[in-house]
């Protein structure tokens, strides 16, 4: 997490607060995969966290908005995250959001294999388009 945000990789992080306090941040830097920059994808989502409580009301859709938008400003036209296989959750919410899994790969860590895909977006117009802006915030 700490090297997103390196010089060398450009990081940047969004937060949206709401009245009652922040409900979900995501971040976003240079693509720090060799295999997925060489496919093209030159930027990547580093994080994107929304808490639970305040799922499923946009927040996320909001955040990946920011997040496109800020990404287009400093030139990228594409961008790729890993994710766990078993999140399906998250697989969802970026197939929602117009992105395609394109690779696999296997995590060794300590007593474990971790499955991933990696999701990717051709082209980040889809995630500016004005449907996506609006988080659904609380009636107050
Ligand atoms: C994945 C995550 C960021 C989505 O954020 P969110 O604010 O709930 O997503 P949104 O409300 O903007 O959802 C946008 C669309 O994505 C899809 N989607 C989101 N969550 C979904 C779910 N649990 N099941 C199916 N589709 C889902 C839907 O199409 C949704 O549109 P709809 O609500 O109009 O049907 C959130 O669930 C989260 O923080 N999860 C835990 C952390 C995590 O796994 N991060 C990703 C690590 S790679």
């Amino acid at each position: 997490m700490i090297a997103a945000f390196s010089p060398e990789n450009a990081g940047s992080a969004f937060l949206v607060e709401e009245p009652g306090g922040a409900t979900g941040f995501a971040s976003v830097g240079k693509q720090r995969d060799r295999g997925l920059a060489d496919k093209g994808y030159s930027a990547e989502i580093t994080a994107i966290y929304v808490l639970q409580a305040a799922q499923r009301k946009g927040v996320g859709r909001a955040l990946l908005r920011e997040a496109a938008a800020h990404l287009r400003r400093a030139g990228h036209r594409s961008a790729a995250l890993w994710v766990l296989e078993k999140n399906a959750k998250a697989r969802r919410f970026y197939e929602a959001l117009g992105a395609r899994p394109i690779a696999t790969r296997q995590e060794v860590r300590p007593g474990t294999v971790l499955q991933e895909v990696a999701y990717g977006w051709d082209d980040l117009s889809p995630l500016l388009a004005s449907h996506a802006a609006k988080p659904r915030l609380p009636k107050r």
